[in-house]
């Protein structure tokens, strides 16, 4: 005998089926609830409404616990490459020697963009920041492969696209920091890895070698691992409701870069490290920030704290912090910012307001600073996010249209003015 839920209205009763999933999650399945009883359920922010029916990644806000695929984001971290967790997360299991070498060289033949497309970023005002460029350029990859306007073409035509995606992300994410910097952009050396290419492509200069540094690589490939993907979080629902206009791909991941932007989301990680100088600069003085962010009457928020789910630790914060320290260790950097940070996790965590809340430090508190020790500058760490979250979003949407889910329409409550006849404009006040 399956679950239901029993909802009184004005004395009825409406028998709601109660799913439940592979990890015992349980929700009201509310889909039928307008049509038998009139009524709609109204949630800000859907804090308490589920969506969709996933497979791909599941986190628990209680316990700390995140995994792709049913394998837990520690093991992934430690073990894997970013390049395999692509794969992990939009075909569904760990490919095969065979199915990686497909992969790593499909999306190693895509990494070139067509030649017109430089014209695009010098039409951008100097200082643009980058992730204006990279949600204008990836839409406009649209534009080049009109093929691809159809998302139920041929698997392997959306294998082409998705891996056109995976492949080009790096080479415009390097393009926008290479002509921000006035630097003449370098091309991609396909017999690269994904990570030793982009940073050849980000850090090189055609006049002198480029050394890829394995400390450094070897910490941007574990931070795009952790970035991979967060369930149904606002960039991957924005990427999943896009989609599911059957809007083409390119054009669903454009709004997601452009959702993760936000300073509440993904722009967390820029917003951290201005914040952390910013406390620096004002001389250090923790408690008055503190108390600035615990004011209700202060919009000032401690920035890289609070997470809508994890509601006690944020796993990978854990691991970035751990990363943190051994990266700065081994390049020898003594980053003040690091030690502000470290103080304002000791001195945060100790107040009241921030444990009952459970307003821990979340992925974005420590990988600005990981990001600085490896050379990326402030405004680039957003479009490091979305390079890592990409195959997150791809595997959402591709899951989304595979399910054959619905255009996502959400109802309201409508609070406004009620029936009026038009006003002559000489009887307005
Ligand atoms: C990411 O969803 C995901 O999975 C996102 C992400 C992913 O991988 O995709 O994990 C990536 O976006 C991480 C979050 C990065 N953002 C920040 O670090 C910005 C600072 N944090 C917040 O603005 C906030 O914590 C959110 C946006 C992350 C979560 O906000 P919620 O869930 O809507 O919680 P809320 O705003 O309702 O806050 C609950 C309470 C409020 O106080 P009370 O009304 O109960 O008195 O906590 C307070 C808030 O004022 N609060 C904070 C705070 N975050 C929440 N107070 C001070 N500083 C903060 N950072």
């Amino acid at each position: 005998m399956s679950e239901t839920a029993k909802i009184i209205l004005d004395g009825k009763e409406y028998v709601c089926p109660i799913i439940t999933g592979t990890e015992n999650e349980k929700a009201i399945d509310i889909s039928s609830l307008r049509s038998d009883s009139g009524h709609i359920t109204l949630d800000f922010g859907f804090k308490n409404t589920g969506s969709t029916k996933s497979a791909i990644t599941f986190l628990d806000g209680e316990k700390g616990i995140l995994r792709y695929r049913g394998y837990p984001i520690e093991q992934l971290a430690e073990k894997s490459t970013f390049i395999e967790v692509a794969y992990l997360l939009i075909y569904g299991e760990l490919p095969n020697p065979k199915e990686l070498n497909y992969f790593s060289n499909s999306v190693g033949r895509h990494t070139l963009v067509h030649e017109d497309m430089r014209r695009f970023f010098e039409a951008f005002p100097t200082g643009a920041h980058p992730m204006g460029i990279l949600s204008t350029m990836i839409s406009s990859l649209s534009t080049f492969y009109p093929h691809s306007q159809d998302p139920n073409r041929p698997m392997e035509d959306i294998d082409l696209t998705m891996h056109r995606l995976i492949a080009k992300m790096p080479t415009l994410a390097a393009m926008a920091y290479k002509f921000a910097m006035g630097q003449p952009t370098m091309y991609p050396i396909n017999k690269l890895s994904y990570i030793d290419n982009f940073l050849y492509m980000m850090f090189g200069l055609p006049v002198e070698d480029y050394e890829v540094d394995p400390i450094v690589a070897d910490a941007m490939d574990k931070l795009l691992i952790l970035h991979a993907d967060h369930e149904q979080n606002c960039s991957a629902s924005t990427v999943r409701i896009v989609g599911s206009s059957q809007a083409n791909m390119y054009s669903a991941i454009s709004a997601g870069i452009a959702a993760l932007w936000g300073p509440l989301h993904g722009g967390a990680n820029q917003a951290v490290i201005e914040m952390l100088e910013m406390i620096r600069n004002d001389g250090g003085n923790m408690q008055k920030w503190i108390d600035k962010a615990k004011d209700k009457n202060d919009s000032f928020r401690l920035m890289g704290f609070g997470h809508r789910v994890y509601k006690n630790f944020d796993p990978r914060a854990t691991i970035i912090k751990k990363a943190c320290d051994n990266v700065l260790d081994k390049m020898g950097i003594d980053d003040p910012v690091l030690d502000i940070a470290r103080k304002l996790e000791e001195v945060a965590l100790k107040d009241p307001y921030f444990v009952e809340r459970g307003l821990y430090p979340n992925v974005d508190f420590y990988s600005g600073i990981i990001y600085r020790a490896l050379g990326v500058p402030t405004e680039m760490f957003t479009v490091m996010f979305a390079i890592g979250r990409l195959p997150g979003w791809i595997a959402q949407w591709k899951e989304m249209i595979e399910n054959r889910e619905p255009i996502g329409r959400p109802r309201q409550v409508y609070v406004g003015a009620t029936k009026r006849d038009y006003m002559p404009m000489d009887k307005r006040s």
